[in-house]
């Protein structure tokens, strides 16, 4: 066992964003294995009613100062970090706002862990760390090549960590989400950005309204054409966090992982599993290819599943789209 582990009976997190999607829902599920939880948000992004307001500090990442205050006030034994901006697009126009907030932002964060005896964290990646990969489902051996700023920002949270393990002795585990989707089953959260980019909220919102949602390219390398992509139910993603702090808390190393389902789906299987489980007409359009969009990203998430016991139970498309449809007309 690692000098660093923690006893698990006195279980409090520290989770930054805990006001976004991934970040809601997985407090929510923290709160039911029976940890306390503690949420920083500067509410930029996120929404106040998504916590509860005893659990949340509105706190900017970039004040070190108040991120200690916050710790101090509220001993923690680990820290689960969401807090980042994910628009792929907007990053590549704004890059230094993504640098600025995500990667600065995490320092800032590890800072404050530093000076309040913090050694454990559990970090929100991306599958945009790889790129457009060379080999897919993609394993964790894939080197670092993002293409766009936000996967950049990210990559170098990713680095830092292993710095500050190397010299703090502070222990992470990084986990790389494949495409999040999907609301807890008893619509207590689910997803709400403003705007919205992503895929089934926007089909969803086509179901409802009978305006077509525009589907990005028909001319893809793939059986149909359209993206292929792995799509992970935020309960599910939600586990592989309290995985994560578990295998933290019995001393584990610092490492990475994958977390998708190792099962893509095409844009078009998402518009016709949307059909049946909605039973409504959805309108779409086809238009160009979006920039930046690798045609095809399934992960291969064995190493989780080996290494920590976790797999996916609630990522089958028809749930997916189940519980996204159910937190849609809430
Ligand atoms: N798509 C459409 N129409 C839309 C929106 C999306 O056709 O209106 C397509 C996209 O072109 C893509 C697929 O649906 O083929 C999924 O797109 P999303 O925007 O829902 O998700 P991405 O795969 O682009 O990105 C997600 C996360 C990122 C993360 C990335 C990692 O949102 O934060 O996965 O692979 F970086």
């Amino acid at each position: 066992m690692r000098d660093n582990a923690w006893v698990a009976t006195s279980k409090r997190i520290l989770v930054t964003g805990g006001a976004g999607y991934i970040g809601s829902n997985t407090t929510l599920q923290l709160l039911d294995a029976g940890y306390d939880v503690v949420v920083v948000d500067n509410l930029s992004r996120g929404h106040r009613e998504s916590v509860d307001p005893a659990r949340l500090r509105v706190v900017d990442l970039l004040d070190t100062d108040g991120l200690v205050r916050v710790m101090n006030e509220n001993p923690c034994d680990a820290v689960i970090h969401f807090a980042a901006y994910i628009a792929v697009g907007e990053s590549m126009k704004v890059p230094e706002v993504y640098f600025r907030n995500n990667t600065a932002g995490s320092l800032s964060l590890l800072t404050a862990m530093l000076k309040t005896g913090i050694r454990n964290i559990v970090f929100s990646s991306t599958a945009a760390v790889y790129g457009m990969p060379a080999h897919v489902p993609i394993s964790e051996s894939e080197p670092y090549a993002p293409v766009n700023a936000y996967g950049e920002s990210k990559v170098m949270v990713e680095k830092m960590l292993d710095w500050f393990d190397i010299i703090h002795g502070l222990r992470s585990v990084c986990l790389r989400y494949f495409n999040a989707a999907g609301a807890d089953p008893d619509c207590r959260a689910g997803e709400n950005h403003e705007p919205e980019t992503h895929l089934i909220p926007l089909i969803l919102k086509a179901a409802q309204t009978g305006n077509p949602v525009t589907l990005f390219g028909n001319d893809y390398p793939t059986p149909d054409g359209t993206c292929i992509r792995d799509y992970i139910h935020v309960s599910d993603l939600a586990r592989a966090h309290i995985s994560a702090l578990e295998s933290l808390a019995k001393g584990g190393e610092s490492k990475k992982y994958n977390v998708g389902t190792g099962h893509g789906y095409s844009v078009q299987e998402v518009v016709n599993a949307v059909r049946e489980v909605t039973g409504r007409d959805v309108p779409f359009v086809f238009g160009p290819r979006r920039e930046g969009d690798p045609p095809l990203l399934v992960a291969d998430s064995t190493r989780l599943q080996h290494e920590l016991g976790w797999k996916p139970v609630d990522s089958d498309l028809k749930r997916i789209v189940e519980t996204a449809w159910q937190w849609a007309n809430r």
